[in-house]
């Protein structure tokens, strides 16, 4: 596999999603953003009224193999309908955290995520790029920052967004999906053994930007 990818793997709402964007325009790479696909994954589950428990997985696995998807720029279309609200909202990241705990259904968005590596590149970012999805990359990087910089980030986006949600219970949401995702038995989110781990609770976008690009001169 020559086209070079760049992981960026971490925790939610610490940031992966805004570096590896600007990582991305940076290189003129491709982006994953691996989340939206469980995200999106929750929401047609739901749209088939289908509960999203382990005994439902293949079911569920069907859902997730068949999702005629379509991103653009800020819509993200199912089935030719705009989900971007709903996978979004409190609701979708919940779901989005319990349907990728289903291992039928990491494995059924597996290959769809490798095919997004295309020339000249790809920046992807998720909980697993790194230890499972592209084990290969020469660049991973573990995107951290405090519970409550991340809570406090994911606050100001969706009151942007305007959702009304309260920080306190933003941040207990926070915290449960991440030890669910650290604790599933399947693909946890953790660091790549070889993965450079970057805390950027008190760094700017540029400057994380400027670190990663940095690494990548360095492994590329
Ligand atoms: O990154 P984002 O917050 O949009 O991801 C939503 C949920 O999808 C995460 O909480 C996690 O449970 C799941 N996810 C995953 N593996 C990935 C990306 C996201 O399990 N690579």
């Amino acid at each position: 596999n020559a086209v070079p990818v760049i992981c960026i793997d971490g925790p939610s709402a610490s940031g992966k999603g805004t570096l590896a964007a600007h990582v991305a325009k940076q290189l003129g790479f491709h982006v994953l953003d691996s989340g939206a696909l469980y995200r999106v994954a929750g929401v047609a589950a739901r749209q088939r009224g289908l509960d999203i428990a382990p005994e439902h997985a293949p079911a569920l696995a069907d859902v997730a193999r068949s999702l005629q998807l379509v991103f653009d720029g800020e819509r993200v279309l199912l089935d030719g309908r705009d989900v971007a609200a709903a996978m979004r909202s409190d609701a979708g990241s919940r779901d989005a955290s319990l349907i990728s705990a289903i291992p039928a259904v990491r494995d059924a968005l597996l290959q769809w995520q490798r095919e997004r590596a295309a020339l000249p590149g790809l920046v992807a970012d998720g909980r697993d790029m790194g230890t499972v999805v592209f084990p290969d990359a020469p660049l991973k990087v573990f995107l951290t920052a405090s519970a409550e910089h991340r809570a406090e980030r994911r606050y100001k986006q969706l009151i942007s967004q305007g959702f009304d949600v309260k920080l306190a219970s933003l941040r207990e949401e926070l915290e449960a999906r991440d030890l669910r995702d650290t604790t599933r038995a399947v693909a946890p989110l953790k660091p790549a053994v070889d993965a450079k781990v970057l805390d950027n609770s008190d760094l700017s976008v540029a400057e994380a930007t400027e670190q990663v690009l940095q690494w990548w001169r360095q492994a590329y």
